[in-house]
Formats: structure tokens, sequence, C-alpha cells
């Protein structure tokens, strides 16, 4: 009986393997097939635009073109095919989801899983075959203009998401693009400068999202960044592209430029591009990949075999997402479905950060007030198209103003609002008389009202691609009008709409509530109300460092930031983030991943599988959180590494696992994490590769970086 068994399961495995390599060789032999049949000029076709979102397809073949969208957060309207003006057609709205910090804050891979799903239909309902994110470039400065459309400070969490986010998308058969390959962080002379940095903190820091995503995520597309590494560009530099995207990750897909981000023919082609996007329309044969590619291969410069590769590689996207190869595609997709808008409301429910919350202002209790101010020019602004190339025609956009209203609507609670201050495109100016006036209305609404919410923050004149922030400081006045409302009314709470650090240490010492509700989607009004009202208990956490001042942060403590035209050197080298602000000592208004619940967690004592792991084993870490307040909530259990002592400089702490737990009042459960030695390694810059050092390490479990509940000591051995 047992030997029928096992021959019956051998069998079974064999033929499992045959229909694996099956598959396999099909998609290989299919793009054989097609690569025999094509001209130089036919393959060179495939490696280049024909328009401002497309390449050229091969009819005669079966080819299709390749459409492309904008991404990160919704499918971006219709272009022109020649130009760059929108098509203006009334079929191209899409579902606004909230900004990249603004999913990063949820801390949920579920979320951004279905986030990619939502993304991927939406992008074939509008006929796209690639989605142009997500967006994963570290946020290094809090001033980078793109950091709205990024997702941390942290390469882990960053990874985490971003990989959960691809292979959602992907599931969809459409091709996600993670952007921009590699250390593109700031807008400052994005086109032309170098960042200078060292391999450890390229590969510690700057490189394990895009790695995420490809290796984990399985990521299609890999979009250059504008920008120079250490003085090579992007689009050609064969160690970022050949060596480590290509030969380590195994990446077998494409390697696009960014939008002009091409600079050579022969350097670019031999380096590791594979396909040339741009933004001079209508020039396409002059293009880098284009008539000088045909050229360059006639010419003996590129050799055919580097060609056939890059044509391999675009037909195997097409392949597997079903393009080509006669297969079934997924389905039309849809878009704007009540459901999509629903991922819309709970990503940016979960997203949502209570900074602060003294003396119990919050939740509102809607039996104890009879009026409400709103105030601020964040509370009725619409930000869905703004910000460049992440700008979405949504078809609407519940602003915090609205979102009240409705939430209030049948109650006899009266929602007033107030401007509080002019919002500006940067550098124009507001009359000081203008500015003074719309303060005394705010203060008089505030001071006639049980509640006073002021939403501030930026806005995409501030959090925009292109253009880099001066500061961190509020704009428009804003601390004053905050001061001014706070004063007026004792139960006054700080809403802050933004996508990058900002600075909040003046609302933070004179209002007692502050909440985070970023660029949050088309359907943040609502989520807000709900947080504010109760009806959702918050449950989002800093995806970066709230400082006191700019100087604190490394780049800027080292004056290295935004560097110069030629170059930007990362002198703060591995220390970014919480990172540095540990290494210094220095305390963090807000750090990173805290964020405040209306229930309570208490973590329980933590437990190992063993004391000392040796280098192929596993180690699993478990933790028992109860919640022990009144109300049902979420907790992120983040668990960090400390390497006690090692031969170089290491972090205090590094994220290295996190678990969102969803408890009922008085429920436990455990947060269960496994690790390797892979997770205690860091990059040795004298071997070149990752090491984890024998000894002691630490493992702080906590709610923050900042706020370690327990902790636990283990040893690599030898
Ligand atoms: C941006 C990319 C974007 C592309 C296409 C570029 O300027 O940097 O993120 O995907 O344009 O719009």
């Amino acid at each position: 009986m047992k030997r029928t068994v096992l021959f019956v399961l051998c069998v079974a495995t064999l033929v499992l393997q045959a229909v694996g390599r099956g598959s396999a060789s099909a998609e290989d032999r299919y793009i054989n097939k097609l690569l025999s049949q094509m001209t130089l000029e036919e393959k060179v076709t495939l490696l280049h635009g024909n328009s401002t979102f497309y390449v050229g397809g091969v009819p005669r073949l079966g080819i299709p073109e390749w459409a492309m969208s904008d991404g990160p957060h919704g499918v971006r309207a219709e272009f022109n095919r020649h130009d760059w003006q929108y098509a203006g057609w009334t079929t191209d709205s899409a579902t606004y989801l909230p900004t990249g910090t603004a999913i990063a804050a949820t801390w949920n891979v579920d979320l951004c899983r279905s986030r990619g799903e939502t993304l991927g239909e939406e992008a074939r309902w509008r006929g796209k075959d690639v989605l142009l994110g997500p967006g994963v470039n570290i946020i290094r400065s809090p001033l980078c203009g793109r950091n709205f459309e990024y997702l941390s400070e942290d390469p882990y969490l960053a990874g985490e998401l971003a990989a959960a986010y691809v292979a959602g998308l992907q599931s969809r058969h459409v091709a996600a693009c993670v952007k921009h390959f590699a250390a593109n962080n700031q807008e400052r002379w994005r086109l032309e400068n170098s960042s200078q940095l060292s391999a450890r903190a390229l590969h510690e820091i700057y490189l394990p999202a895009f790695k995420a995503a490809v290796t984990k995520g399985g990521s299609l597309c890999v979009m250059s960044g504008y920008n120079r590494v250490n003085g090579i560009f992007c689009a050609e530099n064969a160690l970022l592209a050949r060596d480590i995207l290509k030969g380590e990750w195994g990446f077998e897909g494409v390697y696009m430029s960014d939008w002009g981000a091409a600079q050579s023919t022969v350097a670019s082609a031999l380096n590791g591009l594979d396909v040339e996007m741009g933004t001079w329309a209508g020039h396409y044969d002059d293009w880098y990949f284009s008539r000088a590619l045909l050229q360059a291969v006639r010419a003996g410069e590129v050799p055919m075999s580097v060609i056939n590769d890059k044509v391999r590689r675009v037909l195997r996207v097409m392949y597997r997402t079903r393009m080509i190869g006669g297969q079934r595609r997924f389905g039309p997709g849809s878009i704007n479905t009540a459901e999509h808008q629903h991922e819309a409301y709970r990503e940016a429910a979960e997203s949502i950060v209570l900074l602060q919350n003294t003396g119990g202002v919050l939740p509102i209790e809607k039996s104890s007030i009879s009026s409400v101010a709103v105030i601020g020019d964040n509370a009725t602004r619409c930000h869905s198209f703004g910000g460049m190339s992440s700008e979405i025609k949504t078809p609407y956009e519940v602003t915090p103003l609205q979102g009240l209203q409705d939430r209030l609507a049948g109650t006899a609670i009266d929602v007033r609002f107030a401007q509080g201050y002019v919002a500006v495109p940067r550098d124009s100016v507001v009359a000081t008389a203008v500015a003074d006036s719309l303060i005394a209305q705010a203060v008089a609404v505030a001071r006639a009202s049980d509640v006073a919410i002021v939403c501030c923050g930026l806005n995409h004149y501030y959090d925009a691609e292109n253009v880099d922030r001066d500061d961190m400081a509020l704009p428009y006045g804003q601390a004053a009008l905050i001061q001014a409302v706070s004063r007026a009314n004792p139960r006054t709470i700080v809403v802050v709409v933004a996508g990058s650090p900002v600075d909040l240490v003046s609302p933070s010492l004179c209002a007692p509530a502050l909440v985070w509700c970023w660029l949050g989607g088309m359907e943040v009004g609502h989520a807000l109300a709900d947080v504010l009202l109760g009806e959702v208990n918050p449950s989002g956490k800093l995806p970066f460092t709230v400082g006191y001042t700019l100087d604190q942060y490394g780049p800027h403590a080292l004056g290295c930031f935004p560097g110069n035209e030629r170059e930007v050197t990362y002198d703060e080298d591995i220390y970014v983030g919480y990172r540095w602000f540990e290494a210094k000592g220095l305390p963090a208004l807000y750090p990173f991943g805290h964020g405040l619940s209306y229930t309570q967690f208490a973590y329980g004592e933590p437990k190992l599988s063993a004391s000392s792991i040796a280098q192929g084993d596993t180690l699993t870490v478990s933790v028992p959180v109860t919640n022990i307040g009144g109300m049902a909530g979420k907790e992120v259990v983040q668990l960090y590494v400390e390497d006690v002592a090692c031969s170089v400089d290491r972090p205090r702490k590094e994220l290295k696992r996190f678990a969102k737990l969803a408890l009922q009042p008085g429920q436990t459960s455990q947060a269960v994490f496994m690790l390797t030695a892979a997770d205690l390694a860091f990059y040795d810059e004298r071997q070149a590769r990752w090491t984890a050092e024998p000894g002691e390490f630490r493992i702080h479990l906590g709610a923050s970086s900042a706020d370690v509940r327990q902790c636990v000591s283990f040893t690599l051995a030898p």
C-alpha cells in the first residue's frame, strides 16, 4: 500500500515537473520563433517609444503596441499620442487611491496587494499593459518633492509594501514598472546630478526596495532614474542594470528609461537598458534607441545578441501579461466601481495616523457637541489632479469638509467652514491684511463652535515632481493660524494633509490632538470623518521620522542636501531617517513607526525558538499582544534587530519584520516572526557581499522605533 502511494506521488511529481518545464519552454519556444521571423528594423521598433506612452508593435507577426500609463496611485488620463496634452476623453477618469506615503502608513501588506489588484483592473479597462509604479525611492530628506509618491525612509518597509503592490497588479496581467532605479532621492537637478554614495549605502538603504519588488513581487519592468549614480547615468549604469538587477537579482524583464533619461546609444545598449521612453514626442527616429541603434548594430558596435536579449525581454513581458502567445487574457478589467472606491476608502482609513491625543479630545463624541468649525484651505482642496506625472483625473474627491458634512448629515450638528489661509503657488505673496483677516474669521468661527478642526499641511505646489521644498515649514502662515485657533478653542484638532514630513512643533504644542491624513485619495474625507468621530479606530503608523528641525536629519545636519548640479554626496551613508536619529541620540517629535490608537495594547513576554542559531537556521520570535482598552483596534507590531557587537558601525536598530494585528477588546494574539541569518547581515564592503557576523543580536519589539516594549537576545553561532 505504502509503495503504491509512493509510486503515485513520484509519477505525480514527474508530471508536474514536466508541465512546469513545458510551460517555461512554451514561452521560450514562442519567443524564439517570433524572434527568428523578425528583421532588425522590427526588433528595434520594440525598443523605443513611438509616441508619448506607447512602444511600436509588429502587426505582421501579431505583436501589438505596448501601452503604458502612469502610476503609481491611479491610472492617468489619456494623452494625445504625439504631444503632452491630455486627449480630452470623457471615459478616462479613474479611481484616485491614497498616494505613496499614505499607503505606506497603513503598514498593511494585504491592502497593498488589493491596491495592486484594483490598479490592475483599471489599467486593463483602459487597455494599458504597463503601469508606471510603484515608486519606491527612499525618503532621504523631508524636502524631496516626490516623497508623497514614494513609500518610506526604511528599505524593508518600502520593499514589503512594494512587492505586494506588484504582485497584486500583475495578477491582473498588467506589468508593474518599479521606479526610479536608483538613488533618485531629490528632484533638484534630477536630470543631471550624480548621487555619490558608498556601496554599503546603496545595498543596505537604496536598493532593497527595488530588490524586493523584483525578486519577491516579480516586477516585470524597472524604470531608470534620470540621475547618475557615482558619476554614471542610471540608464547606462552597468553596475546597477547589468550586474545587480539582471545579474545578482536575475531580473528577466525590461529595464526602461524614465521619460528622456537615456543619454546614449551604445553605452546604454551594452550596459543594460532595454527600452528607451522619451519626452521628445514627434522625433522618434532621432531617439538613441531608434535609428542610432540600428546604425550601431550595423557598425558592429552593438552585437546582435544584445539586441536579441532586449527583444526577448520585451516579448517575455508581453507573454507573461498575456498580450501574445494566444493565451486568454484575464478579463476586460473594470473602472470606477463601487468596489474600487471602497478600496480607496479602506486604504485611507488605515493610513490615518493619530499623532497625539491629549485630554480625550478624540474621538469626537457626537452627542456632546452641537457645532464644529472646519478651518483651512486643505479642508476643501482637491489634490487628485496635481503633483505632475502622478496626477489623476478622478470622478470625485471627498474633501475633509465634505466628509464631515456627509457623516454629520441628519444630525443637529452644525458644520461651519472658514478658509483660514490662502493657498497660492510657491513664490506668490498673499497680502498681510488678507491673511490676518482670514485668521480673524477662523478664530471667530472656532470660538463659536464646540470643536475646531484645522486642516493644514501642504498641497501639490509643494508635494510635487520636479521641485523640492526649501524647508519643512507649514506654508501660508499656518502655524500662526493654528496657534490662534487653538487659543480660541481648547478642543482644536489639527489635521495634517501632506505627503512629506512637515514641521509640527508649534501645532503639537498648542493643539491637544493631531491627526495625519496624507494626500489620502478620493475617499479621504469620509475616512477622516470616521476616524474623528470614532467609527474607525486609527491604526496608521508613520513611514518616516518627523523631527523637530530639518537639521536633525542626516543630509541636512551634514549640509549635503541637495548638493549642486553636478553631484550630491550621501555623507550620512547608511544613517537615513531613524537610523540617523538613533545613532546621534536625537529625539524625534514623532518617531518612525509612531501612531496612536483609541485603545491600548500590551506586549507580553516574547519567546524565541532557540537562544542560538547557526547560519542556515530559522529563528522564530513570538510576542503576545493584548488589546487592553475598550475598543477594537489594530496594532502594528514592529521588530527591529540590533547587532550588539560588530566589526563595522551599524545602526542601533533596523526594522526587519512587522505585523498588523486586529484585536477585539480583551483579545490576545501572537505576532510571530521568522528570522534567518540574512536578516542579521550588513553589506560588507571589504568582501563586496552581505555578511552576518556571529555574536549576540538583540531583538526590539515595539509600537514604534522609539517605543520598544520588549527586548530579547540570541546569538548567531560561528
Ligand atoms: C517621471 C516618471 C513618469 C514619466 C512618465 C517622468 O518625468 O519621472 O515617474 O513615469 O515621466 O510620465
